[in-house]
């Protein structure tokens, strides 16, 4: 499904945000650089925008692994990578979720930003995803996701779901020409977890603590979990 979207993915991404998704990025990578960590896993990473901002604001001398299952995907966040001068500081992994190809506790930190819904949601490897991410990473490593969520208020849920529906399914089908892609973004975010659910998913996971704040109304979250 993600082979056939890099090309306007990032476009989409902006227009369908209002460019929101680089400020709650940007948030991300505050909370999964807090400890200073050495080494980062940008899990999921697609066309790289956390990557590459996380290379930008770590410590000189960490690394970040940008893993994700879809060369395409990770085609585009290499080049991304090299424009903003930050290749050398990224190592590019084509990687399954379900069997990450790293070693036990290898990451000091890890992040994904709207990746968490697809290895989650209605996915019978969950269970599998988490607990390779919990694997891979360091006793007291955070674990952080942005991810959309489910607004509480019930006016701004019918007024996301009204735009995933009638704004983004039909036009991101229409641009990328992947309308089953966009579908899925679409009724995926509709069903998708509250952000508790999500907090208690993480606990059920091994994550000892798990925080989260809500962006425009519980649109999107950022969740803070620790190993
Ligand atoms: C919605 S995109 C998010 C991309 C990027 N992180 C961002 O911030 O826009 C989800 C990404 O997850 C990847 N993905 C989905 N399931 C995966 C899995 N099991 N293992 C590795 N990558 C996966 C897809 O290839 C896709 O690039």
């Amino acid at each position: 499904m993600f082979a056939g979207v890099p090309g306007s993915y990032d476009l989409l991404n902006r227009v369908f945000t209002f460019g929101f998704d680089q400020r709650w990025r940007r948030c991300a990578v505050e909370e999964c650089l807090f400890d200073r960590p050495r080494r980062v896993l940008d899990l999921c990473s697609g066309t790289g925008d956390l990557a590459v901002m996380l290379s930008g604001s770590a410590d000189p001398g960490a690394s970040v692994v940008a893993a994700d299952f879809s060369e395409p995907m990770l085609a585009v966040a290499r080049a991304k990578a090299e424009s903003a001068g930050v290749a050398g500081r990224i190592e590019f992994r084509v990687a399954d979720a379900a069997a990450l190809p790293f070693a036990d506790g290898e990451f000091d930190a890890a992040g994904i930003a709207f990746g968490f819904r697809n290895l989650t949601w209605k996915n019978p490897g969950r269970e599998k995803h988490l607990a390779e991410v919990r694997r891979v990473l360091a006793h007291g490593a955070r674990f952080v996701v942005v991810e959309t969520s489910r607004p509480p208020f019930s006016a701004l849920r019918t007024g996301f779901d009204a735009w995933m529906a009638a704004a983004v399914a039909p036009l991101g089908g229409l641009i990328s020409g992947q309308g089953g892609a966009y579908r899925y973004l679409a009724r995926s975010a509709r069903g998708f977890y509250r952000a508790d659910e999500v907090d208690a998913l993480l606990l059920g996971a091994g994550f000892r603590t798990v925080q989260h704040r809500l962006f425009l109304g519980g649109v999107a979250a950022l969740h803070v979990a620790v190993r």
